[in-house]
């Protein structure tokens, strides 16, 4: 009898337990956004690769580097295809962000959640980020990229984007 008293009460208690947790796990406020981290694969050599992780750094990204002679394995690992690449090649909760590509449309990019390989400014723009210098800025693409279709999701000079299809 005493025994069975017991169990009993053990099952409330563990029932109470449960409606305190699942009322907890629905009022509770959900954890502040944390800083979204990004691999970037350069060459040793490249110093424009190193101003564009600060520009991602400056943009709020944790950024953790990786080094390599040859990035070709990196980008046949993430179907970039060559007639896009650039410099270095970036990964992000499983994009591929290749060469200078402005910091707002990798926020963009992981706001949408188009399905698509990535992101790429082929080539090296002058005055995208990390390329800025003395010369006038060149006019370029953001390209959106999948196996299937390339697309343009913004286009910019320099560092200023300019009037797209989404806009
Ligand atoms: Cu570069
Ligand atoms: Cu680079």
């Amino acid at each position: 009898m005493i025994m069975s008293k017991n169990f009993a009460f053990g099952v409330g208690g563990l029932l109470a337990v449960a409606a305190i947790v699942a009322g907890w796990m629905l009022f509770s406020t959900p954890p502040p956004a944390k800083a979204q981290t990004m691999t970037v694969h350069k060459t040793p050599w490249c110093g424009c690769c190193t101003e564009w992780v600060d520009h991602l750094r400056d943009n709020g990204f944790d950024v953790v580097v990786k080094e390599a002679e040859d990035l070709s394995p990196v980008r046949a690992e993430l179907d970039v295809p060559d007639r896009l690449m650039s410099c270095h090649t970036g990964e992000i909760e499983g994009y591929a962000i290749e060469g200078h590509v402005p910091a707002a449309e990798i926020a963009r990019l992981l706001k949408e959640r188009p399905q698509a390989t990535g992101l790429s400014v082929p080539g090296m723009p002058q005055g995208s980020p990390g390329m800025e210098s003395s010369n006038p800025p060149d006019t370029y693409d953001v390209v959106i990229f999948s196996p299937e279709q390339t697309g343009i999701y913004a286009s910019y000079r320099g560092t200023q984007k300019l009037a797209g299809p989404a806009d």
